[in-house]
Parts: C-alpha cells; sequence; structure tokens
C-alpha cells in the first residue's frame, strides 16, 4: 500500500469510527431512562394495539385514565390503568373482568351507575387480550416509591423511611 492509500485509509477508519461513538452515544440517551414519564407498556406493539383498541372501543375510557388520558366530558372517580400491571397480575385482571360481580372482587362505594361493569359477557379471546394488555402496563420503581412516600407521609405526618435502595 502506498503512502497517500494508507492516509485515506486512516482517515476513513477515523470517520466510521466517529460516527459509531455518536451513535452509540444518541442510543444510550435514548435509552436512558426519562424520569419525566413512569408508565411504559412492556407488551409487542401489536398487543398494545389491539389492547387499546379494545380499551376504546369499550369505552374504558369513560372512567379511566390510560396514559393520562381519559373521556373529559366525564368524571368518575375510577383508578387510573397507567401502572396497573405493577399492582394486578394477568390472572387476576383476566378473573376481574370475567366477574359477574365485580363488587365481590373490589368492593365499591360509588354510586351503581359509576361502578365497574361486568365485562363477563365478552369473548373470552377479548378479555385475555385486555388482561394481558393491561399487565403489561407498567410503572417504573422510582416512581412507586415516590408515590408510596408521599401517601405515607400525607396520612401518617411522619418521614418514609421504607423501600427505595437505588437513590
Ligand atoms: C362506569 C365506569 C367504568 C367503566 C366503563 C369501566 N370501569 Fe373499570 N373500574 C371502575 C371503577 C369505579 C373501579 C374501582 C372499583 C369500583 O369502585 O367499582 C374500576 C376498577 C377497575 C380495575 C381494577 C383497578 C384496581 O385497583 O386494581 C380494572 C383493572 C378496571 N377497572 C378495568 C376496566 C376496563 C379494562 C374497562 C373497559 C373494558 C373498564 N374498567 C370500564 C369504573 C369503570
Amino acid at each position: 500500500m502506498r503512502k497517500g492509500e494508507k492516509g485515506i485509509l486512516i482517515a476513513i477508519v477515523a470517520i466510521v469510527v466517529m460516527f459509531w461513538g455518536i451513535n452509540s452515544y444518541r442510543q444510550a440517551q435514548d435509552s436512558a431512562p426519562d424520569r419525566g414519564i413512569p408508565f411504559y407498556s412492556d407488551a409487542p406493539a401489536e398487543l398494545q394495539a389491539k389492547g387499546a383498541e379494545l380499551f376504546r372501543d369499550l369505552k374504558c375510557r369513560d372512567c379511566h385514565a390510560l396514559w393520562g388520558v381519559r373521556n373529559p366530558m366525564q368524571s368518575v372517580p375510577a383508578p387510573a390503568m397507567d401502572g396497573i400491571g405493577s399492582l394486578r397480575d394477568e390472572t387476576w385482571l383476566f378473573n376481574y373482568l370475567s366477574a359477574q360481580d365485580p363488587k365481590q372482587i373490589i368492593p365499591s362505594r360509588l354510586k351503581a351507575e359509576y361502578q365497574m361493569p361486568s365485562f363477563a359477557h365478552l369473548p373470552e379471546h377479548d378479555r385475555k387480550t385486555l388482561a394481558t394488555f393491561l399487565a403489561s402496563l407498567k410503572v417504573e420503581d422510582w416512581y412507586l416509591e415516590e408515590v408510596k412516600k408521599s401517601e405515607y407521609e400525607k396520612l401518617t405526618g411522619e418521614t418514609y423511611k421504607g423501600g427505595a435502595t437505588d437513590e
């Protein structure tokens, strides 16, 4: 190899290495946890799409927020579904959706029209899809700890000591 060619080769290698470096830096930035948004789904995109479609079509959003969004025309004080999969597993969710009387599982103090309706009439396939989808909706541990801490301190007036190991 002549001297000039060698220089060009080194320059090319240097450029490639530089781009590779920039790229992996960017990727590291992208995958760094976003402390602003603690909710995510760990389900494959196809399941997320099917689950979200059922959630919309069955009007779950009239009562429950998902990704912080709910039907603004309704005001039912139902729990948000964001992070529900960190609280309940798929089997529990399937059984709850399949219950003839969900109040037997979670007692309700709300007016009858606000209470969680039974979805036992849905095809089993749809109840399964919903349960798997809901079970995939997770909340980051750090956020769960923050919520626990603030609820605990609000309720007891004492400093919360439990749980967090990472900070
Ligand atoms: C009419 C309002 C309403 C609708 C519509 C509704 N829910 Fe609910 N849901 C509630 C309420 C209220 C609760 C809390 C328990 C109660 O008071 O009945 C609840 C509880 C739940 C829970 C248990 C939450 C927990 O704390 O573990 C899940 C899961 C759930 N709903 C999913 C759904 C899904 C999925 C749909 C649509 C297929 C849906 N809900 C439709 C009102 C509703």
